[in-house]
């Protein structure tokens, strides 16, 4: 198959933002795209969400902050990032020369701060906005708003209101009832949500007694989270109209496909980079090779074609 049937088959409108593939590189786990550059053909990169930023830049936590487990790996960065001046004017003209989508991924410890960031993002030339209401590894905010309705609803309006791009909403895991935050935040105007961020663990070395990383706890990710993703993205599917984002643990086109039979328009790839540098390359290549084989000319014909009868 040559190129250009390859994009053919993915290219897809997400909620206004128009990407070659729907495999796009989960925020955290891909940098700014740049330390990727050398590994991946950026034709089969849908979209780069970038590293959490902030209005102020941050160190993140300290002492240890990633710890492997079995099949995945925890981690508590701490959201540590430049701060969304620097990002604008130095990382964003350097990153633009990809010509994939740029989704902004944005975090806060207070209401003000996703206002603020979301209007100095107002003049700069990125393709969407991620709200991160999920970051389980920050002492105040993030989390603590995508755990209640009315606090995801309350972020999601106030960026929703001033963004000029397409606004999605990032959903925790650690919830009861990820629907009902999902519906929330549709309502509240979110164009799309994306799901799941890392489900809130913790690891003790029997050796000393302590916990293993610094911040005590930390976020879980990797192939271990994908059933609890899959599941709780086909639960969301059905709640919302807005297009649904999915990721947690996806490492191969089978995954990705998992994802969109549970209902999602559009996957992303976050641990496996670390594993894989050209992961998303395989994905999209894979998943091309899938539709062929299952004569599908396009990858959207698997999106919520899940067959829960006759099982
Ligand atoms: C080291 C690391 C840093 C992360 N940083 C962010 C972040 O800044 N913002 C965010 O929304 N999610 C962040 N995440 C979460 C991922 O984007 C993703 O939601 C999660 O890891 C599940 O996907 P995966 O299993 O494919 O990695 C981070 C994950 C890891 C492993």
């Amino acid at each position: 198959m040559n190129h250009a049937a390859k994009t053919e088959m993915l290219a897809v409108n997400l909620a206004g933002i128009q990407m070659r593939t729907p495999i796009i590189g989960a925020s955290g786990t891909f940098g700014n795209g740049e330390e990727y550059d050398d590994f991946v053909d950026w034709d089969y990169v849908g979209g780069i969400s970038v590293k959490g930023l902030t209005v102020e830049p941050r160190n993140g936590n300290h002492g240890r902050r990633i710890a492997e487990t079995p099949a995945g790996i925890m981690n508590c960065v701490g959201l540590q990032n430049p701060g969304i001046e620097v990002f604008v004017n130095e990382i964003l003209p350097r990153i633009r020369v990809y010509k994939t989508p740029i989704i902004v991924n944005i975090n806060g410890n207070t209401v003000e701060d996703y206002i603020k960031i979301t209007e100095m993002l107002a003049g700069a030339e990125v393709a969407g906005i991620e709200v991160n209401i999920s970051c389980p590894n920050t002492k105040h905010g993030c989390m603590a708003f995508g755990v209640n309705p009315g606090s995801a609803a309350l972020v999601t309006r106030e960026v929703r209101k001033r963004a000029k791009v397409p606004v999605i909403v990032k959903l925790s895991p650690n919830v009861t009832d990820i629907a009902e935050i999902a519906q929330a935040v549709e309502a509240a105007g979110a164009d799309a949500v994306s799901l799941i961020n890392t489900l809130l663990g913790m690891a003790i070395d029997t050796k000393t007694w302590k916990p293993v990383l610094g911040n005590l706890t930390g976020g879980l990710s990797g192939p271990a989270i994908k059933p609890v993703a899959v599941r709780m993205v086909w639960q969301v599917a059905q709640a919302v109209k807005i297009p649904v984002i999915g990721l947690g643990g996806i490492s191969s086109a089978l995954d990705a496909i998992e994802f969109f039979l549970a209902g999602a328009s559009a996957v992303q790839v976050g641990t496996a980079n670390f594993v894989n540098p050209k992961i998303m390359n395989e994905i999209a290549c894979g998943l091309c090779s899938y539709l062929e084989e299952h004569d599908l000319q396009h990858y959207s014909q698997l999106v919520g074609k899940i067959n829960v009868g006759g099982n």
